[in-house]
């Protein structure tokens, strides 16, 4: 499979690696762009790949191209490369809020396109990417998006009316995240706990908890029950939170990150 990374920044490089280190990495080949020379040459010391910024020349070299320019450089470089463009390409653009149309338009309408939206877990292999497939995607071709991102993390697919409310939520959310781990961690602090132990403690029990959804498929209502003890110490927690009004707050961030994304195009 020869993958093309147009725009190897930080989540370029998270593929990169993803596929890489893959079981698999054998069956991928990969080639990729940046916009200067300067980048392509540090990119190329750092990975170990032949990077180049000619991303006409990077066309011909693949068949997937992933398209990971800022979403303003988006419309520029698909038309640039269209000239080179066929029906044996396909393209998978991580670009937010750039639709599956604009995608196709801008490329000169020769191949098939899929929106995918990862999110920044992927540079250490733990992330979420969501796929919404453009309406000339073969099933085959959203089988190799699926594989691609795979080696990064875990894939969903929606439909397309779906991925702002995703970047709201899995996009951004690692924001949201770090953030209820500082506070965890402050709270730690509070109590005496020193820092380190504190992050710690906060860090792993977020992710134990996480995967204990992932792995025993529960409603996280069910969990959250067999930690509460009739009056026990967790339900005086729970109290605080309810009052402090968390999860309406969790809810209005994830509105509003969707509401910003739906903004971006205007
Ligand atoms: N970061 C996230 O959490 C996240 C999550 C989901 C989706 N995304 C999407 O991922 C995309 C990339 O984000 P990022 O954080 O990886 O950005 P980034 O680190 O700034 O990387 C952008 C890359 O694009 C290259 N580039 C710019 N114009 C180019 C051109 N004409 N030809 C070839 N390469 C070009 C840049 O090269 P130079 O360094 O030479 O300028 C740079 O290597 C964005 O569209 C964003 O919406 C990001």
């Amino acid at each position: 499979m020869k993958i093309g990374i147009i725009g190897l920044g930080k989540m370029g490089e998270a593929l990169v690696s993803g596929l890489k280190n893959s079981g698999d990495s054998k069956s991928f080949v990969v080639y990729a762009t940046t916009r200067s020379e300067e980048s392509a040459k540090e990119a190329s010391d750092k990975l170990g790949l032949a990077i180049h910024t000619d991303n006409r020349k990077l066309t011909s070299q693949a068949d997937i191209l992933l398209l990971c320019v800022k979403p303003h450089q988006a419309k520029a470089v698909l038309e640039k490369i269209s000239p080179e463009l066929t029906s044996r390409h396909l393209i998978i653009s991580i670009c937010a809020a750039v639709t599956t149309q604009q995608i196709v338009e801008w490329s000169g309408g020769k191949c098939a396109a899929i929106r995918a939206m990862p999110n920044t877990p992927c540079l250490i292999g733990q992330g979420m990417t969501v796929f919404s497939p453009g309406f000339q995607v073969k099933a085959s071709q959203l089988a190799v998006a699926e594989k691609i991102f795979g080696t990064v993390g875990l894939t969903a697919v929606v439909e397309e009316s779906l991925m702002d409310g995703v970047t709201g939520l899995s996009g951004c959310g690692p924001a949201y995240i770090y953030l209820i781990i500082e506070a965890l961690s402050e709270a730690g602090v509070k109590v005496g706990l020193p820092r380190k132990v504190a992050t710690l403690l906060a860090a792993q029990t977020l992710m134990g908890s996480a995967k204990m959804v992932l792995e025993r498929g529960e409603h996280p209502a069910a969990l959250k029950d067999e930690v509460t003890t009739p009056a026990g110490c967790t339900i005086d927690g729970l109290m605080a939170l309810e009052d402090g009004k968390l999860r309406v707050t969790l809810i209005k961030a994830v509105l509003a990150a969707t509401k910003r994304s739906k903004s971006l195009r205007g």
